[in-house]
């Protein structure tokens, strides 16, 4: 099965290199999390605040999700948008190489709690995001398309870029000096880093792959336009208030779960009355994702109407399980199911091309990456959310079953990313 392509400048696609490398090192620091926490042990992820816990959510939130984003970033901005990068290659292995290495660092730091190992992640990190930022706001600020999707990035980025300035006068408050109020600033970096990079992304990207790829309607246009602008107002009143009225805060906060449930809820509806009615891995991980959403919403507006209903520190695990593994780990994932193996059958079309080596001997998109293999990640993804969940209740049985399952669901997603570039290679072998 290919989609379809027509409103693609497929003819700009990258070298496949470019968001593989991204790709494929993604899964690796997803089972790192999940190795370190069980090398850790439940004593350190008891509460948000715990050295383990910051390791584990910085691995995942920029190990895994902005590893995944970056890549597609690099592959969408010139194929969707239709803006060329200049000289993507080197820059982008330049951007894989810092991120990597500042990850490694930032999590050293917070497990070994040293001023050293604080500068020197805040240094590579802001050199890799900030080359990221400033490479992909020069090329977004240059597209001639008008589409949502491109505003929707543009905001992304922004936010990109307040969600690294906020990390790093929290990386300030870890080098001696006397920064208050921390915990006010945490959420603020947490918000505009959740909420505003990675949801707006996403979001951003949905308008495109959902109708393209799960042959569904498109999102309404109001909600297209208004959307991501809403989400940036509602952000940056909610900084506002936190700093100068922390009463109010649950206002702009309301305003924010009502809108990423309006939008989970849009994209149920449209996916559950999609044309092509076949099961699709891409559909289920979304469903999956979409649920966690929902959930991740309604408990935090549960927790502003009842804040004696749940224990404060299991509210705050409950709520970083659902939006970080159960909903952005799953909707990346099935992103990527589709994403990898269309850039594989893309790439052998063109090689073999080129090559007049053409013979039909090209895979389709569902024979790249099988349907049950992905199907086996999805189950693994999905059992590892709801243990992670009911393992915050009782760490002592389900703490490590949980991260073990993490770790099997990382590991075989890299294997079936493995799968499909090994088929690449074999074809071309084969052929060339
Ligand atoms: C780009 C994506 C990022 C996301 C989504 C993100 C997310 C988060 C989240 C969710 C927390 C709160 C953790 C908790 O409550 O347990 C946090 C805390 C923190 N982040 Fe990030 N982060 C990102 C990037 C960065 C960067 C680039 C830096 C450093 C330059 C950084 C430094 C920190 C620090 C120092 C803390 C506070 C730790 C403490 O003092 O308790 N983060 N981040």
């Amino acid at each position: 099965m290919t989609p379809s392509t027509a409103l693609l400048s497929l003819e700009q696609t990258p070298p496949l290199s470019v968001p593989l490398r991204f790709f494929i090192t993604a899964p690796l620091f997803g089972i790192t999390a999940a190795l370190l926490a069980l090398w850790v042990g439940p004593d350190t992820m008891g509460s948000r605040w715990q050295p383990g816990v910051l390791a584990f959510t910085h691995l995942l939130t920029l190990g895994y999700l902005a590893m995944v984003m970056f890549g597609a970033m690099f592959q969408l901005l010139p194929v969707l948008v239709g803006v060329q990068l200049r000289r993507p290659a080197p820059i982008s292995a330049f951007i894989h190489l810092l991120l990597t290495a500042g990850t490694v660092l930032l999590t050293l730091a917070f497990l070994l709690d040293r001023t050293i190992w604080f500068i020197a992640a805040a240094v590579v990190l802001t050199l890799a995001l900030g080359t990221f930022i400033v490479t992909f706001a020069h090329a977004l600020w240059r597209a001639r398309s008008t589409h949502d999707t491109v505003c929707a990035m543009k905001l992304a980025v922004t936010a990109l870029a307040i969600t690294l300035l906020l990390g790093l006068l929290l990386v300030l408050a870890h080098t001696g000096s006397d920064m208050a109020p921390l915990h006010a600033l945490i959420d603020l970096h947490l918000a505009w880093g959740l909420l505003g990079w990675v949801g707006l992304l996403l979001v951003g990207v949905a308008y495109q792959v959902v109708p393209m790829f799960q042959i569904t309607a498109e999102y309404a246009p109001q909600l297209r336009r208004w959307f991501s602008w809403v989400v940036l107002l509602l952000l940056i009143s909610w900084s506002l208030s936190f700093l100068h009225l922390p009463q109010l805060t649950w206002l702009p906060g309301a305003g924010l779960a009502l809108a990423f449930i309006l939008f989970a809820l849009t994209t149920l509806r449209l996916q559950r009355r999609r044309l092509r009615r076949l099961p699709d891995v891409t559909v289920d991980f979304w469903y999956l994702g979409l649920t966690c959403l929902l959930l991740a919403a309604g408990l935090w507006l549960l927790h502003q109407a009842a804040p004696q209903l749940i224990r404060l520190q299991l509210y705050h695990l409950w709520w970083g399980v659902l939006v970080l593994v159960g909903a952005a780990g799953a909707v990346i994932s099935g992103m990527l199911y589709k994403i990898v193996p269309f850039l594989i059958w893309l790439h052998l079309n063109n090689r073999l091309q080129q090559a007049a080596q053409w013979q039909g001997n090209v895979p389709t998109m569902r024979q790249v990456i099988a349907e049950r293999h992905a199907r086996r990640h999805l189950y693994l993804h999905a059992v590892a959310t709801l243990l992670l969940l009911l393992g915050a209740v009782w760490p002592a049985w389900l703490f490590y079953p949980a991260m073990f399952t993490l770790a099997a669901a990382y590991a075989l997603q890299m294997w079936n990313l493995f799968g499909a570039l090994r088929l690449y290679r074999e074809i071309l072998r084969q052929t060339m």
